[in-house]
């Protein structure tokens, strides 16, 4: 790598991140069904229709795995608490559930990993997709008693927790493209779910604060907005994606509002008295997780609101087809300070590639994968560097996973799967990021 752990402030963490559904294997452990299950189990909606019955048998593997962080010399973990392992009809605890993130809070302390906790990473039990899910008001509820009911026992031992990981997959991804469970395609779906996964996130971070808990965050995801021109269509085009991808969660957690350009499209379809949420949603916070990939050039268009066209770049993609723009990391955490969050530490919760790695003689060659990093981390230091409060950096993965509608094909991971034997190889780039904290 083209840096080394002292040129870090001294309490920088570094770290690898993964979540419950896409490592662990659903079918261990008594959890209960998700909308991912029935998702993945209707045709067309996931590569080969691949699931996380098995995933990466993180279940039974976890010592392992763990083992491999530690000899890495990262400092914390951040995974995913699933919500039907917990609670498999979504509102009874799973006491099987419950002890196996017990033993896997314990496993990470024992190797001096910090355990950052995020409670939903997307698996909904599907009684309450059933119930409506994301559409329904009660979401916030039966989150806030999940998350009491989870922390309750793991509350005690977490250095960090934030309630739901990329509120903009889970309302607009899956409820206005359809690309992720439950599926669906509709303006009204999509505004209720962009509204009530923040009302669940506020609800959630209430109940932690009445368990006396601290160092709770949020986890938003954020993708560069670049309009294809200077045209003043193009400009308001890539206005608008910037409002409902980027801006929309951080304006209603930091301002208690939500951007124009965004309410222009939605606000006809938020539920009744969604302005009185925001005392629930500004819940305080005390650090905020930025994850970040890639960038979008945005073309106007003449179709119905958001009327714009995502147009294909020329910068070098990664496996899953994304531009390579480190300076959006830079842009974003720049931008992150100065008009939402001042002084609040900010951490990178996501930043990797998909690399199409092969295996070959037991040895893993992803230079790309390093380049990325090099790049990315670049734009950290440099964000450090003109004073933007960064605390540390997550890569995503520590493992080849189920990347979700895509299957096991594409690969994130320091550390190679093979998803028939379940043989863990750590790639060049785990071994060069090694090198590079022992430093
Ligand atoms: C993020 C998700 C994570 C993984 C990466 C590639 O949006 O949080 O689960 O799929 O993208």
């Amino acid at each position: 790598m083209n840096f080394k752990r002292s040129d870090f402030p001294k309490d920088f963490i570094f770290g690898a991140a993964t979540s419950a559904y896409q490592i662990e294997g659903h079918s261990f452990g008594g959890a209960g069904q998700t909308h991912w299950d029935s998702f993945a189990a209707t045709p067309g909606n996931v590569v080969r229709e691949e699931h996380g019955a098995i995933a990466c048998d993180h279940y039974h593997r976890f010592e392992e795995d763990f083992d491999l962080m530690q000899a890495a010399g990262f400092d914390a973990y951040r995974f995913s608490t699933s919500w039907a392992r917990v609670m498999p009809d979504g509102r009874t605890p799973n006491p099987e559930g419950l002890d196996f993130y017990d033993r896997l809070v314990d496993a990470m302390l024992e190797r001096g990993l910090d355990p950052y906790a995020t409670l939903y990473h997307w698996e909904l039990p599907s009684p309450l997709a059933d119930m409506g899910g994301w559409r329904s008001p009660d979401m916030a509820k039966w989150f806030g008693d999940y998350t009491a009911c989870i922390m309750g026992r793991i509350g005690d031992r977490v250095a960090t927790a934030a309630p739901i990981n990329e509120p903009w997959c889970v309302g607009w991804l899956s409820h206005f493209h359809g690309a992720h469970a439950p599926g669906l395609r509709d303006i009204r779906a999509t505004a209720r779910a962009m509204h009530h996964v923040l009302l669940a996130h506020g609800t959630a971070i209430e109940a932690m604060r009445g368990l006396g808990m601290k160092n709770l965050g949020g986890v938003f995801n954020f993708e560069w907005a670049q309009p294809v021109d200077d045209s003043p269509e193009a400009l308001a085009a890539a206005e608008r994606y910037d409002g409902y991808y980027n801006r929309f969660f951080l304006d209603g957690v930091f301002k208690g509002s939500y951007p124009t350009s965004v309410l222009e499209g939605l606000e006809p379809h938020l539920p009744d008295g969604w302005q009185d949420d925001f005392k629930t949603i500004q819940a305080p916070l005390d650090w905020v997780g930025l994850n970040y990939y890639t960038r979008k050039i945005v073309a106007p268009c003449d179709d119905a609101w958001p009327s714009l066209t995502e147009v294909d770049g020329p910068l070098p993609k990664t496996q899953m087809g994304w531009e390579i723009y480190p300076d959006g990391l830079y842009k974003f955490l720049k931008r992150t300070a100065e008009e939402y969050t001042g002084t609040l530490p900010l951490f990178i919760t996501e930043n990797g590639m998909a690399n199409a790695d092969v295996i070959q003689n037991g040895v893993v060659d992803d230079p790309e994968r390093i380049a990325f990093l090099n790049a990315h981390i670049a734009k950290v230091r440099q964000a450090i560097a003109e004073g933007v409060p960064v605390s540390g950096y997550f890569l995503w993965s520590l493992l080849d996973n189920y990347e979700w509608a895509l299957g096991y094909e594409k690969r994130f991971g320091l550390i190679h799967m093979d998803f028939d034997t379940l043989k863990r190889t750590p790639k060049a780039s785990y071994h060069a990021l090694k090198a590079a904290l022992a430093q």
